[in-house]
């Protein structure tokens, strides 16, 4: 894994968006995993500047977000497709026809199994973005007794929950269950991008990068990766 330290959130945000544009630049038709979260958005808005200077075209790429919510509707403003249109796809030429997020409201079953033959029609992912939750995860793959290989329903922790209230009404409100591609389907990816900023992800930072490789903190399985860029900023690689 190489590890990019920053002076700040805008450097990790134009530096990880130097790869992504680079990428495009070589193969406008690659393939890109996608996050949602707070970590990306300085992304998301460096690569909407590249576009607006012509610096980048999005026109023939491709996209797989990690995960969604189960049971909200896409329009609902706190859905993973709303928070996609409105930082990133809104806001550039992807085709809509070219972006993929899981399905939050067809049966579970069938949800998972359409979104990994969609991923392997498209040839798998280039690169693939990931923030890291305050308790290791990566997507929604929530510290467990194993790593769960496919896109597959998880239950939301508890804590992951209390994390995501701040965007809704009430805790009540956060969904207890979402829809994320597998640790197996994020290790397919021939290149991961591991965003990280801010103090608080300081401690789950050292776990994930220098602790264990355990299911307990998802993110620890990306060591056995062969093409990581773990892009931090100064004060989440504090304790590394
Ligand atoms: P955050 O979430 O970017 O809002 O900190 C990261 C994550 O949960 O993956």
């Amino acid at each position: 894994m190489r590890v990019i330290c920053c002076n700040d959130y805008e450097e990790m945000s134009r530096k990880a968006a130097a790869v992504i544009v680079g990428q495009l630049t070589v193969n406008c038709g690659s393939v890109l995993g996608l996050a949602t979260g707070s970590t990306p958005i300085g992304l998301y808005q460096e690569l909407i500047d590249a576009y607006n200077r012509r610096a980048v075209d999005f026109s023939e790429c491709v996209t797989f977000n990690l995960d969604e919510y189960r049971e909200i509707e896409p329009s609902d403003r706190n859905s993973y497709h709303s928070f996609m249109e409105n930082n990133f796809f809104g806001r550039i030429n992807v085709r809509p026809g070219n972006t993929h997020m899981p399905d939050g409201l067809a049966p579970a079953d069938e949800a998972c199994a359409r979104y990994e033959e969609a991923i392997e029609r498209a040839r798998g992912i280039d690169i693939q973005v990931l923030g890291i939750g305050n308790n290791g995860h990566i997507g929604f793959n929530e510290p467990a007794a194993d790593f769960p290989v496919k896109t597959h329903v998880v239950e939301l922790a508890e804590e992951t929950r209390k994390a995501n209230a701040r965007f809704f009404s009430s805790l009540d409100a956060v969904p207890k269950s979402a829809i994320t591609m597998g640790i197996g389907t994020i290790m397919k990816s021939r290149l991961i991008i591991l965003l990280a900023n801010g103090a608080g992800k300081a401690e789950i930072l050292r776990r994930a990068l220098c602790g264990p490789v355990t299911p307990e903190v998802p993110a620890s399985i990306l060591r056995f990766h062969n093409n990581v860029l773990a892009v931090v900023d100064r004060e989440a690689s504090s304790l590394l």
